[in-house]
């Protein structure tokens, strides 16, 4: 098997499901040691165990909690370095989704948005990269954006300024960490199926699909392979960058019937 990520360990954020659950799968067979979180821990330990579910040892371990909370962030990337090394790739994939008008909109909703989806991917980030300056490991920082920071998509305005948010974050810390033989990039999906988006609308796959240029709808594979990509050794040059995988869709930015 081909394990260009062997002796590598890798902090995966809300990946209990979704996008940072296939990440965490396509690290652990590149050979990444992967710490697992997830704000809900069945979530997070049944994740772990099913991806440890043929291979050798424990490849995936489970790190439960709020990645809105900093000092619980902090506390955790230490332990993982501690227990496990690293961490030489930090994934800050948790992010949560919220549909509302401006007008309506009110500070609670919007301030749990913004904990979560910005500073929670900023001070992942920081502590990934703090532990990583100290261990002289020149790391990998992948932050998951959306191409609802690029179009507007309606309803989703708080979600899009804070993925456009996670986009500028990329360019502001790569400059900041270059010099420290740390690579910050973004990835911005489309509409990928995950349980959720399947959750919240039963033809998610077919409606999306149908508009996007590419024939089809993203599977959580599609942003692992562009994640792997960005952590892997060929992908030292590339710093600062946004990586749009959606199959096309921002290109034109049509919607489905009834958004
Ligand atoms: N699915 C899509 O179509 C899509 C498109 C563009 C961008 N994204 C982004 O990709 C990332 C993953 O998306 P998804 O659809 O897989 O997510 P999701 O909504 O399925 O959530 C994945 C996991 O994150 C966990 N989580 C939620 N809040 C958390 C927190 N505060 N701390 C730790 N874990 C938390 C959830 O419990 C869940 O298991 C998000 O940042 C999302 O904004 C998703």
């Amino acid at each position: 098997m081909n394990t260009p990520l062997a002796g590598h360990v890798a902090f995966v954020s809300g990946a209990g499901t979704g996008i940072g659950y296939a990440v965490c799968r396509s690290l652990a067979d590149a050979g990444a040691l992967v710490a697992l979180n997830d704000i809900d821990p069945d979530a997070a330990r049944d994740a772990a165990a099913r991806l440890n579910e043929g291979r050798v040892a424990d490849a995936v371990r489970a790190y439960p909690g709020d990645i809105a909370d900093v000092e619980w962030v902090r506390a955790t990337i230490d332990e993982v370095g501690a227990r496990l090394g690293g961490p030489h790739i930090c994934v800050a994939n948790a992010g949560i989704t919220r549909f509302g008008s401006f007008l309506d909109d009110e500070p609670t909703g919007f301030d749990r948005l913004m904990a979560v989806n910005l500073r929670g991917t900023y001070f992942t980030a920081q502590a990934a990269a703090r532990a990583m300056i100290a261990q002289k490991i020149a790391g990998r920082i992948i932050l998951m954006a959306s191409v609802t920071g690029i179009r507007v998509v309606g309803g989703l305005g708080t979600y899009g300024i804070s993925k456009a948010g996670i986009m500028a974050m990329a360019r502001a810390l790569a400059v900041e960490l270059g010099p420290r033989g740390i690579t910050v990039n973004a990835v911005a999906p489309g509409a990928t199926v995950t349980e959720r988006t399947l959750s919240e609308t039963p033809h998610y796959e077919r409606d999306w699909g149908a508009l996007m240029p590419a024939g089809r709808a993203n599977q959580g594979s599609d942003i692992a392979a562009a994640v792997r990509f960005l952590a892997s050794p060929e992908a030292a040059q590339i710093t600062g960058q946004t990586l749009v995988v959606d199959g096309g869709w921002s290109l034109s930015g049509r919607m489905p019937e009834g958004y």
